[in-house]
């Protein structure tokens, strides 16, 4: 799997992210950023922006700072807002001048990157000397029983693996340990992570609609010929009207990481 298939991806999902993942995941986004002191800095960004929720949030931790948006996805990308600086790009060869960042903010990206290595090297390069990095990334997840039942629906209609995954680096990126020894083989000091929980209680029709747009089980589906298609959703939904409301929250657990970017060299 390459950036050009993450791309692909998100460009199809854009409108169903921005309509729901978008907001789930800003407390996040916000939580690990206000572990920054951005009073001072200058030039700030999230990376992997795309519909841009912490853009707003980020200015007002650093209001004398030019605030950039940026994002490998252009479907995403034009979703955030127009009034900060909205620059496409991939983290792999990211497009600013060495040390001219005073601070970037990733949420929920890290894990999408096939080259991990490369993309913190890179973060690290567009960073001042000092200056200051923060992430969240995904890490456990919580048994899901309205989820497992919409995995069974569909492998008994038969659809095809996913043809697509999207988390190359989610084995490091997940683990604690192994973060923190790649953003420190990135050059990166004073690496903090801490395990936090994530919940999300859509109800069922929520979950029935976006889970047929968004995800794994989503692009499997849509392998499937129409009738069987219509055949799996109308039996996913007999199945899923079973459950109690507990049955649909997503919970697990987060990653918050900060640290900041060494001398250069
Ligand atoms: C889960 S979304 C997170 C968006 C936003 N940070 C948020 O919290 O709502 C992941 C984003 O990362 C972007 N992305 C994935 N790989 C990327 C790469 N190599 N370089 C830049 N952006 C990337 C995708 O286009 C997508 O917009």
């Amino acid at each position: 799997m390459t950036t050009a298939d993450i791309r692909a991806n998100y460009s199809q999902v854009a409108t169903a992210y921005d309509g729901k993942w978008a907001d789930v995941l800003a407390v996040h986004a916000r939580a690990v950023a206000d572990r920054l002191d951005l009073r001072d800095a200058r030039r700030v960004a999230e990376l992997g922006c795309g519909p841009g929720r912490l853009l707003d949030h980020l200015a007002g931790l650093a209001p004398q700072a030019q605030v950039i948006g940026s994002d490998l996805t252009e479907e995403m990308l034009r979703r955030a807002p127009a009034r900060y600086d909205r620059v496409l790009g991939d983290l792999q060869a990211l497009p600013f001048a060495s040390a001219t960042l005073d601070a970037a903010v990733m949420p929920f990206v890290l894990f999408h990157v096939p080259d991990l290595p490369l993309a913190l090297a890179e973060i690290r390069r567009i960073l001042t000397p000092g200056g200051s990095f923060a992430a969240v990334t995904w890490s456990g997840h919580d048994p899901h029983s309205a989820y497992d039942v919409w995995v069974r629906v569909i492998d008994e209609h038969g659809a095809p693996d996913d043809p697509s995954p999207q988390m190359p680096s989610n084995d490091v990126t997940s683990d604690p340990a192994k973060l923190r020894t790649a953003l420190e083989a990135a050059g990166f000091g004073q690496v903090e992570i801490t395990v936090e929980r994530f919940r999300h209680a859509p109800t069922a029709a929520e979950f029935l609609a976006h889970s047929q747009v968004v995800g794994a089980m989503a692009r499997r589906i849509n392998l499937l010929p129409a009738d069987r298609r219509t055949a799996c959703l109308a039996a996913a939904e007999r199945a899923l009207a079973e459950l109690d409301p507990e049955a649909f929250v997503e919970s697990g657990t987060v990653l918050y990481a900060t640290a900041r970017a060494g001398d250069a060299g």
